[in-house]
């Protein structure tokens, strides 16, 4: 397989998928729309619909009930970037290779296309009704969908960053902001991908440490990335740990422990991804390749 075309191909299903899920930009309110589209159709990776698509296919799923949950979770992500750029946060004037949302459109608009993403990922993710309206595994999904976005994942990760800004963090505190600013929306991606497509409790479990092993290496290679590459080419700006003052672990161990870091992390969660019996080549190449990503 050549996985750079197969790569290109998912991310234009993904992104056909999830797109058509945006607001119409109409009515008195509609800035806010156009706010909260001109970040998501920014581009960015779509990682995270597409780990819940192909959980869900590795899983034996086939329905349309996964997508309005794969446009919510990039939703949810898109919220938490534009919220993570604001002056109060991380001030960052570059994302998806365009001016941050707060920039284009002032602070106020983009606080509330944050929360206005944020809640109509709820909406849409409820669509999921239309397609199976007695799915049982739909409430669950969209329980988790909630928690791991919130005060016991995303939004709790964020707090603990943003308090420990300028400090000294032990590594187990720093893996604990890890595990929940950038993990969680990993995890609940798998996790709905296994629970829609009616995977057991005990799969959903161990899905769920893949994902958490994903999460980790990631935000560890996104502090890596932050010192050694480029605005270009990461459409976000470099140096923006050092500037807030971020302890990370390129601070606490160096470029060269991180990137051994991410390695052997990735290859934990690609060899839990072995030990079930359904597979996905695809999906097992994916998490390979995080590894040595670029952007
Ligand atoms: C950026 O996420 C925020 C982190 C959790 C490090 P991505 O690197 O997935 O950003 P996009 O979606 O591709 O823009
Ligand atoms: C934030 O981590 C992760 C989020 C929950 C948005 P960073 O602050 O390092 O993410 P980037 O580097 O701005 O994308
Ligand atoms: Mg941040
Ligand atoms: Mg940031
Ligand atoms: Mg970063």
């Amino acid at each position: 397989m050549n996985f750079e075309l197969e790569l290109k191909k998912h991310t234009d299903e993904v992104e056909e998928m999830i797109s058509r899920y945006l607001p119409a930009e109409d009515g008195f309110q509609k800035t806010v729309m156009e706010a909260m589209n001109y970040s998501f159709l920014a581009g960015g990776k779509r990682l995270r619909p597409m780990l819940m698509l192909e959980t869900y296919r590795m899983f034996g799923g086939k329905s349309k009930v996964i997508e309005p949950f794969m446009a919510a979770m990039e939703m949810i992500h898109t919220s938490s970037l534009i919220h993570d750029d604001l002056p109060a946060m991380d001030n960052d004037e570059y994302r998806r290779g365009r001016k941050t949302t707060h920039i284009v459109y002032g602070e106020a608009m983009a606080i509330l296309a944050g929360d206005g993403l944020l809640l109509f990922a709820f909406e849409t993710a409820s669509k999921a009704f239309m397609t199976e309206p007695k799915n049982p595994n739909i409430g669950r999904a969209i329980e988790v969908l909630a928690s791991k976005s919130g005060i016991y994942g995303m939004v709790g990760g964020q707090t603990v960053d943003v308090e420990l800004e300028g400090k000294p963090i032990p590594k187990e505190k720093l893996d604990f902001i890890y595990r929940l600013k950038t993990g969680a929306l990993m995890e609940a991606s798998m996790m709905i991908g296994a629970i829609l497509a009616g995977a057991t409790d005990s799969e959903v479990k161990r899905i769920a440490q893949v994902a958490a092993n994903v999460g980790l290496a990631f935000q560890i290679e996104d502090d890596i990335l932050d010192v050694v590459s480029t605005t270009e080419e990461l459409g976000k700006p470099v140096g923006s740990d050092d500037k807030n003052h971020k302890t990370t672990y390129v601070t606490i161990e160096g470029v060269d422990a991180a990137a051994k870091e991410v390695e052997t992390l990735s290859e934990r969660a690609v060899e839990m991804l072995d030990s079930f019996v359904v597979k996905n080549e695809f999906l097992t190449e994916l998490l390979f390749s995080l590894i040595h990503r670029k952007k």
